[in-house]
């Protein structure tokens, strides 16, 4: 059983479609063993609590640095010892000791089909909005284990998007989570849970 914590920062869109395909058992296998955002107002964190999955805020606002932000949660992290931790719309940086302590066991879902539109300041709408400024005619979203760099971890899974004409970047956005990044993240979780990918020497490996 894949013991997994999802991290979340805002309305947990992504967080609700592994809730749902763990119901509808297409992710099996693995077990959510708690939410946790850095937002005490993300939404992300009623979804948890009306499925009796424990919801914990660590909010930098209550660390005097990030140092001690970091060192909070990554001590959360190593207490709750998860096999997997899924990023799902965190906005947090994740400090450099938890990516050492969790090599290879950290994924994130990034809103653009990596490396176009990611890394510093690409994140949320803003990603839409650099996709519609530049008048690319396909986006999408990207599934992947997570290194030291932002967005530069090894890719797992990624699903295009077509960018259609008089889009707003709210719309792009709402067809992205729903084309690709809720389709995309539970797949991710049931192919680690059940030992379809793995990650050697960088490279992701497909069984
Ligand atoms: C969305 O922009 C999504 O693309 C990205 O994080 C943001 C919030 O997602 N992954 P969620 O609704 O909180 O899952």
């Amino acid at each position: 059983m894949l013991k997994i914590v999802v991290c979340v920062s805002g309305g947990g869109t992504n967080l609700q479609a592994i809730l749902d395909a763990v119901e509808q058992g297409r992710i099996t296998n693995t077990e959510i063993i708690a939410v946790i955002s850095n937002n005490t107002k993300a939404k992300a964190l009623e979804r948890a609590v009306s499925h009796n999955i424990p919801g914990i805020v660590i909010s930098p606002k209550s660390y005097p640095d990030r140092d001690a932000f970091n060192e909070a949660f990554a001590a959360k992290i190593r207490e709750l010892a998860p096999d997997l931790v899924v990023l799902a719309g965190f906005l947090v940086r994740i400090p450099p000791q938890m990516v050492a302590d969790f090599s290879d066991r950290i994924v994130n879902i990034h809103p653009s089909l990596i490396p176009a539109f990611c890394g510093v300041g690409y994140y949320g709408l803003r990603v839409h909005e650099k996709v519609l400024e530049r008048g690319v005619k396909v986006t999408g979203a990207t599934v992947h284990f997570v290194n030291e760099g932002m967005d530069e971890g090894p890719i797992i899974a990624q699903k295009a998007v077509c960018v259609e004409e008089g889009d707003t970047p709210e719309v792009l956005q709402r067809r992205v989570m729903e084309q690709a990044e809720w389709i995309l993240l539970p797949k991710a979780i049931d192919d680690i849970a059940n030992g379809r990918v793995t990650v050697a020497d960088g490279k992701v490996i497909f069984r």
